[in-house]
């Protein structure tokens, strides 16, 4: 640890000097007397290393350490996080002190370079489900405090977790592809044209919240597509919106108000609730930070490139052609014999109101005008109806249950194309085959992008060894007319 002791320290040798034994006077006279007079120093080492701690504590937050190192509340940083990607599940790693399973033995060089290059200490790559091609542009320093912040936890003995992997994506070689078309090494330059809250806000967004691993689309090799930053992506089956200021298909209807309050609180009555990833960032992360930076990201939000989209009208904008009422004989639910509006009316109702008016502290979603239910994909619908939302975590919000476990497929899809109807996006429909395949953890979409994926890595891997080949052949005619000239010399 760079700063090297602990705040408790100064405390024990306080302790032990109060003793009364005669024996431990004489010690203390002859030993302790010097440590004594050295005590400022010593509390004055503890007093930086606590500020230390408490910088890597809100760095950490800013950068979702924490939520993505832990799966368990109850085993902080223990790792086993979930992150799915399109070629499959990859699992976070344990980074608590703990020397064999965890970051203990890091040092702290290794851990910049597994933080800010995705390299782990035996030198073999991460996958980039940790977002190391964002955070390659944070300061050393601020590693540094996370590093001291992460040696003040209590160490886990918990091993590296399993992913779920096909080939070739199993093989860690083949991230030296990845990293070779897609990592940029470098360092974050303040921008001294623009003001500092702007420059503050780059770098919690671009950087340490690393906004775009979900926001920004991917282009054919799996990196962010620097074109369109913050265009709309993907996290797993949820759609990571549009959040450039475009007025139609981003944010650039928000006020700056409405901005700040969704980063802080997750909701915004009328307009959009963070649910899934969203809601996740904003428990583990976004609502732990000050003021000052959620109007920096504000701030800089307001600045990305507006880029245009499929919407034709703002997300917020739509709230169903259908007038809303449980008693309307609506469409049966597909494999049951209750109507849409009856499942409505019996299991949503109670929280969201018959007309989806959520409640009047609007802790409950309000659904007409909801940015999930106007979007152009039922995505999000569906796995929020499966999954519920975690929002409890957050000041005057609550949560909403997981329905997977008490709907088929059939009735999450009736239930799903009945509130598109009546309050949002009247366009979109969702089959019990599609949530079949959500809920098994896929899309179309991401079955062709983990073949097209297959195929490109067994492409770049055999143009690799083409070349090595022909590289090897190159250099063998090269020898034998060396050997040539000099036994021609030799007879000379
Ligand atoms: C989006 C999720 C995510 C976030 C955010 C994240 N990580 Fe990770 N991290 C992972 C995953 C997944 C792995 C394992 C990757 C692998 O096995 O290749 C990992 C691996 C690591 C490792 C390597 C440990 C080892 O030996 O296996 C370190 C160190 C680490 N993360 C530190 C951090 C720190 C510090 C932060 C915050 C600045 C952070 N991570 C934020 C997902 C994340
Ligand atoms: C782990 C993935 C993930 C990360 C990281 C993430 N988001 Fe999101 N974000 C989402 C998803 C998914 C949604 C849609 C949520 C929903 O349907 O309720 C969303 C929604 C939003 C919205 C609302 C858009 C709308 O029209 O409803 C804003 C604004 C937003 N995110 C900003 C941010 C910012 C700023 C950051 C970085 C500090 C960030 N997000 C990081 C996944 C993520
Ligand atoms: C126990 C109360 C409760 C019940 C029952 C409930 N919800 Fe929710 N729902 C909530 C809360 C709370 C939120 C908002 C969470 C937040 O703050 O982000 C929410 C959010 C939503 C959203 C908005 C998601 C977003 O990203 O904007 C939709 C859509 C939704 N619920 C649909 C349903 C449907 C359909 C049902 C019935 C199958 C249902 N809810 C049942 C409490 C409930």
């Amino acid at each position: 640890m760079a700063t090297g002791l602990s705040p408790r320290r100064p405390m024990l040798y306080g302790g032990l000097l109060g003793s009364g034994s005669a024996m431990l006077q004489a010690f203390a006279a002859s030993v302790l007397r010097p440590i004594a007079a050295s005590l400022p120093l010593l509390a004055l080492c503890g007093e930086l290393s606590a500020n230390e701690i408490q910088k890597g504590e809100y760095l950490a937050r800013a950068a979702d350490c924490v939520g993505c190192h832990t799966s368990n509340p109850s085993r902080l940083f223990a790792g086993g996080y979930r992150v799915p990607t399109p070629f499959g599940d990859v699992y976070s790693t344990n980074i608590t002190p703990e020397h064999d399973t965890g970051i203990g033995g890091y040092s702290e060089d290794e851990f910049v370079r597994a933080v800010r290059e995705g390299v782990r200490r035996d030198g073999t790559d991460l996958y980039p489900a940790m977002p190391y091609d964002s955070f390659a542009r944070m300061s050393r320093d601020d590693v540094l405090a996370i590093r001291t912040y992460l040696l003040a936890q209590t160490p886990i003995i918990q091993p590296r977790p399993r992913n779920t992997l096909p080939f070739p994506f199993n093989q860690r070689w083949a991230l030296r592809l990845w990293k070779l078309a897609n990592y940029r090494p470098g360092s974050f330059t303040l921008d001294r044209s623009r003001t500092e809250a702007w420059n503050r806000g780059a770098y919690l967004v671009d950087v340490l919240g690393h906004c775009g691993a979900c926001h920004t689309p991917r282009n054919v090799t799996f990196g962010e597509d620097d074109d369109h930053k913050l265009a709309g992506g993907a996290a797993g089956i949820w759609r990571a919106f549009n959040i450039t200021g475009d007025k139609t298909a981003g944010i650039g209807g928000w006020s700056d108000d409405e901005l700040s309050r969704f980063l802080k609180t997750g909701a915004v009555a009328g307009k959009a609730f963070a649910s899934g990833p969203m809601a996740e960032t904003v428990t583990n992360s976004l609502q732990h930070l000050s003021d000052d930076d959620i109007r920096a990201i504000v701030a800089y939000l307001r600045d990305v490139p507006p880029q245009s989209g499929d919407e034709q009208q703002p997300r917020f904008s739509s709230s169903g052609t259908i007038t809303a009422s449980a008693a309307e004989p609506g469409n049966v639910a597909q494999g049951s014999t209750h109507t849409a509006g009856d499942l409505y009316g019996s299991l949503c109702s109670g929280c969201h109101g018959l007309n989806g008016s959520g409640s009047p502290d609007s802790s409950y979603a309000t659904l007409p005008h909801n940015s999930t239910l106007g979007a152009a994909t039922s995505a999000n619908v569906v796995m929020t109806i499966l999954t519920g939302v975690k929002a409890g975590d957050v000041a005057g919000r609550k949560s909403m249950a997981a329905f997977a476990d008490w709907l088929d497929d059939g009735q999450v899809a009736s239930l799903a194309n009945y509130v598109t109807a009546h309050f949002g996006n009247p366009e979109l429909s969702v089959t019990a085959a599609d949530v079949r395949q959500m809920r098994a953890g896929s899309t179309t979409e991401q079955t062709v992008t983990l073949l097209a994926g297959q195929a490109l890595v067994m492409t770049g891997a055999g143009l690799s060894l083409g070349l090595l080949l022909l590289l090897a052949r190159r250099s063998r005619p090269a020898a034998r007319l060396s050997d040539f000239m000099s036994a021609h010399r030799d007879t000379q």
